[in-house]
């Protein structure tokens, strides 16, 4: 990575947010605010590496990808699996040389309280939200810190700052993941390597539309209009948010641009949490 002072007022807003000639290694890709991440960084113009459980999905993203004439490499891999995170990283180097951008997506959610969340629901959202990210920003950063430079983002939630009744066990996970990317801001910076999290409002996503989302995937469409035109009253922008929201907020991180910043929370939510 370029971070020469004087590079970048010299060379114009384009380069500055391009990712040209880099690797950028996406979680949760194969849907939603994964997706439009893998795309808006491919368009960037890194070649990108598609992790998910999800293939089938991960191979359609690819194609999206392909016929935009950027390269994109599919992993199918559970971020729960420390080996299975490593072998994703060493995918991605084998590719394409290196690895740039980790951007840490793959997320669930269980609705519970504290009083009825289960031991299995716990652990499960753990398992991904939490440990996933950490085995996504560990494989990353001892690459990163070998290359002398890169930046990670993790994808965390307004429901970080934010408590609300029945979903604990993903808000803590959450909160936990702000702290992780400041302890290895603060262990890895030396290195030129930066680490940010990214807490999304409300988005369209099949996260947030599976209440109403039948077993054959069909929506109900006026329960959907009816929470989402109630999340968008209560911000301060009027609407929930769309995938690329996210992406570019995103991008911005992954970029020059974002050269100076790390260890922070970005917040991309229509306004609905100012902390
Ligand atoms: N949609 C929202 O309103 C919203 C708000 C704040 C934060 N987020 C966060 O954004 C991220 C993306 O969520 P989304 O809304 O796009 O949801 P989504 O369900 O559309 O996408 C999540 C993706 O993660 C993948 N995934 C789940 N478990 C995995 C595992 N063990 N290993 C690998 N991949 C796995 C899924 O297959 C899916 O493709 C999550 O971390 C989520 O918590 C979403």
């Amino acid at each position: 990575m370029d971070v020469d002072s004087g590079v970048l007022m010299s060379s114009g807003i384009e380069s500055v947010f391009s990712l040209d000639g880099r690797t950028a290694v996406v979680t949760g890709a194969a849907s939603g605010i994964g997706r439009a991440v893998a795309k808006t960084l491919a368009e960037a113009g890194a070649g990108v590496v598609l992790a998910d459980v999800d293939l089938a999905g991960l191979e359609h993203v690819r194609n999206e990808i392909d016929s935009s004439g950027r390269s994109a490499l599919c992993v199918e891999v559970d971020v729960s699996s420390r080996s299975e995170v490593e072998k994703l990283v060493a995918a991605a180097l084998d590719r394409f040389g290196s690895v740039d951008v980790m951007a840490n997506v793959a997320g669930i959610i269980r609705n519970a309280s504290v009083i009825e969340t289960t031991e299995e629901e716990l652990d499960a959202v753990l398992a991904v939200n939490l440990k996933g990210v950490f085995f996504g920003c560990q494989a990353a950063a001892r690459v990163m810190v070998e290359q002398g430079g890169g930046s990670i983002i993790n994808v965390a939630s307004a429901g970080m700052d934010m408590p609300a009744p029945g979903i604990v066990s993903y808000a803590m996970s959450k909160a936990a993941v702000a702290m992780l990317t400041r302890t290895l801001a603060v262990e890895v910076g030396g290195s030129n390597v930066r680490v940010n999290t990214v807490a999304p409002g409300f988005t369209d996503t099949s996260m947030t539309r599976r209440h109403f989302t039948d077993a054959g995937g069909k929506v109900d469409e006026d329960a959907r209009d009816r929470l989402w035109n109630e999340r968008a009253s209560g911000a301060p922008l009027g609407r929930i948010g769309e995938p690329e929201d996210i992406a570019w907020a995103i991008l911005y991180l992954a970029s020059d641009a974002a050269r100076f910043v790390t260890g922070q929370v970005l917040r991309p939510n229509g306004g609905v949490v100012m902390p």
